[in-house]
């Protein structure tokens, strides 16, 4: 697949001495939701503002649509659009026409239609004349999207866009995420929520003291990584694990009371059938079976905390 940005050993230091990016290598295709992950301070903002010119870089090069950044920076930063994770603009201005100048500040010619269009798509239209320090935490958070849409950005940062929204708001976001991304529109969202990327993402990004640990397909990584529990609660106890059971991972619960087996990866399901099949065929029975399937974020702090 075409792809859209391409950073090649990106580096950070910054002025203090640290480098908050180390030799990032990034690649990321068009029309894809791209989730980065990466505990605080692991450099996630700091790729962000490198990309959309907030950071100057120490080393490497980055390209989006095929232009250099370094060379043609503003035709590139105005086909994109960014959601900053700290809400920092012009909180005089109302909500209408702070989103009409980032249109203009794109070069863009006026378009009413497309803002109230937008405005109506984030629940702001009736907000559209309240100057943005009068609204909410969440409202604002709003604001901030409804900027970085304004000018039909083709590819679009959202850093931490759900951080403090409530339930409703993450759920529009995430509707109007995945609509952006039916229109061709290529996302690259960091999120601490990471039942969001699990949701949400296409591919998925770990990236921790300014290395970059893995970049899987998301699918491809939960079925590699991902690992199974299942607790069968027997109907009689075994006093011994039954010896001609194939070799799979198994343990006995107390007192013999339950069985336990653990796989993972790819072939724990077709394992875990098979157990089925085996205590059935030898008459063992049981009366419940909890299945506990290993999270995109067991996944992650496994990683994180492992270094990958
Ligand atoms: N302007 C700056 N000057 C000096 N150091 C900075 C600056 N901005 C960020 N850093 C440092 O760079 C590192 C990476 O910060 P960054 O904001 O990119 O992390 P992050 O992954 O976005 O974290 P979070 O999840 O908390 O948003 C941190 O150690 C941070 O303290
Ligand atoms: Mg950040």
């Amino acid at each position: 697949m075409e792809s859209i940005l391409e950073i090649q050993g990106l580096t950070k230091t910054y002025p203090g001495g640290l480098t908050a990016l180390d030799a990032v290598d990034l690649e990321v295709r068009r029309g894809e939701i791209f989730a980065l992950l990466g505990p605080n301070g692991a450099g996630k903002t700091t790729l962000i503002g490198a990309v959309c010119g907030m950071v100057r870089p120490t080393g490497g090069s980055i390209r989006a649509f095929g232009l250099d950044m370094a060379r043609d920076w503003r035709r590139a930063r105005a086909r994109i659009g960014l959601v900053p994770q700290e809400l920092g603009f012009d909180i005089f201005e109302s909500v209408e026409r702070s989103v009409r100048f980032s249109r203009g500040l794109a070069g863009l010619a006026p378009d009413p239609g497309k803002i109230e269009a937008i405005l109506r798509s984030l629940s702001l239209w009736d907000k559209r004349d309240a100057q943005i320090r009068m609204l909410s935490g969440g409202m604002k958070r709003r604001v901030l999207i409804a900027k970085a849409l304004a000018h039909d950005p083709e590819l679009i940062f959202l850093d931490e866009p759900t951080a403090g929204v409530d339930v409703e708001l993450r759920r529009d976001m995430w509707r109007l995420i995945g609509g952006l991304r039916e229109q061709g529109t290529t996302i690259i969202l960091t999120t601490h929520y990471i039942e969001e990327a699990e949701e949400m993402a296409d591919r998925v990004g770990v990236i921790d003291k300014g290395r970059i640990l893995l970049v899987e397909d998301k699918d491809t990584l939960m079925a590699r990584m991902g690992s199974k529990e299942a607790v069968f609660t027997l109907s009689e106890p075994l006093h011994a694990l039954p010896p001609d059971l194939p070799g799979l991972s198994l343990s006995l619960g107390e007192a013999g009371r339950s069985l336990c087996y653990r796989g993972s990866g790819a072939d724990a399901d077709g394992e875990l059938a098979e157990l089925v099949q085996a205590l059935v065929a030898r008459g063992i029975r049981f009366s419940a079976l909890d299945i506990h399937e290993s999270t995109l974020e067991d996944i992650f702090v496994d990683l994180v905390e492992n270094g990958g």
